[in-house]
């Protein structure tokens, strides 16, 4: 089942073929640098986005700048927050003029505008208000966190289904594991990196040696199977390790912290999108 915005909302079609014949996408489309110009804005704004929500978000998770206060965090990288998120968006919207029918059609797209409402929902409610006030979280924000979450599930299941795009979600996958890795302590952390270890290796030998390149009809299910099987164990160290910090010295709740890595997620998640739409 294909969810492109052509298929969710086709009344939409003569717009977005006119969108590269008028302001602003007539211009951009005709100018040698201008795209380009406004694509190293873009991917510049994600630097600052993601910059600031790692660092924000690293510190509620109890792990980074611990020796500031998360208030303290916040009150320096609110302003790059806030400039990222608008930086994205417009530069977002000018490219995306241009290239109006590109997007229309692409499943990944779909995903990617998703993504952005979860992360935008996830970081206005709960990053910056659980920030500023040191990991506590308010009825509200506790509130935007469970709308955001399932909005950033939603956003998981619409990557799925744009077929050639969705191997993207390996990306989610690679940042959620490197969290954790942040995130757990001792032994937990030892017995973690063993078992993706061997984990990783067991997958390598299986998708380049036991099945050839091309043997669709076993690497298929076999990359499906541990995709599965490392979010099983990446969210299972997290939740264990969220829940040792939670009860140590480190202020900040099990929630805060499960809602904070999530922060982090959804914003990989759109990138990923973002990057993936060159595939559908
Ligand atoms: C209104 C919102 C947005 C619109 C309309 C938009 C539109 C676009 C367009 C048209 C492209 C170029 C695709 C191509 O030529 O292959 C692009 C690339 C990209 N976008 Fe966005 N975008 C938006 C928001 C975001 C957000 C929030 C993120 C990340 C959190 C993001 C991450 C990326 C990335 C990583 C690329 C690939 C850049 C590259 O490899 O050159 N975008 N976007």
């Amino acid at each position: 089942m294909s969810l492109a915005p052509q298929d969710l909302f086709p009344h939409l079609a003569g717009w977005v073929a006119n969108l590269d014949d008028v302001f602003p996408g007539r211009p951009i489309k005709d100018s040698v640098y201008l795209f380009a110009v406004l694509e190293v804005g873009h991917v510049l704004s994600l630097a600052v986005l993601g910059g600031a929500s790692i660092l924000l978000n690293l510190r509620l998770i109890g792990v980074g700048l611990k020796d500031e206060p998360a208030s303290e965090i916040h009150r320096n990288m609110r302003g790059w927050m806030w400039a990222g998120v608008i930086g994205i968006i417009i530069t977002g919207l000018l490219i995306g003029s241009a290239n109006g029918e590109r997007l229309y059609t692409s499943g990944a797209f779909s995903a990617k505008m998703v993504g952005l409402l979860a992360g935008l929902i996830l970081t206005i409610g709960v990053t910056l208000p659980a920030a500023r006030s040191d990991g506590q979280l308010s009825l509200g924000a506790r509130l935007a966190g469970l709308v955001g979450v399932a909005t950033f599930l939603l956003a998981i299941y619409v990557f799925l289904a744009a077929k050639l795009s969705n191997p993207g979600l390996w990306h989610v996958i690679t940042a959620g594991a490197l969290i954790v890795l942040f995130a757990a302590r001792g032994r937990t952390r030892i017995a973690y990196v063993g078992g993706m270890m061997a984990l990783v290796a067991i997958h390598q030998v299986l998708t380049h040696i036991v099945y050839k390149a091309d043997d669709y009809a076993h690497l298929d299910p076999v990359n499906k199977a541990f995709a599965w099987g490392f979010v099983a164990v990446i969210l299972a160290v997290g939740a264990v390790s969220a829940i040792r910090a939670g009860k140590g010295e480190q202020e900040g709740s099990f929630v805060v912290k499960a809602l904070a890595f999530a922060a982090i997620l959804v914003w990989v998640m759109t990138a990923a999108a973002g990057r993936w739409l060159a595939f559908a």
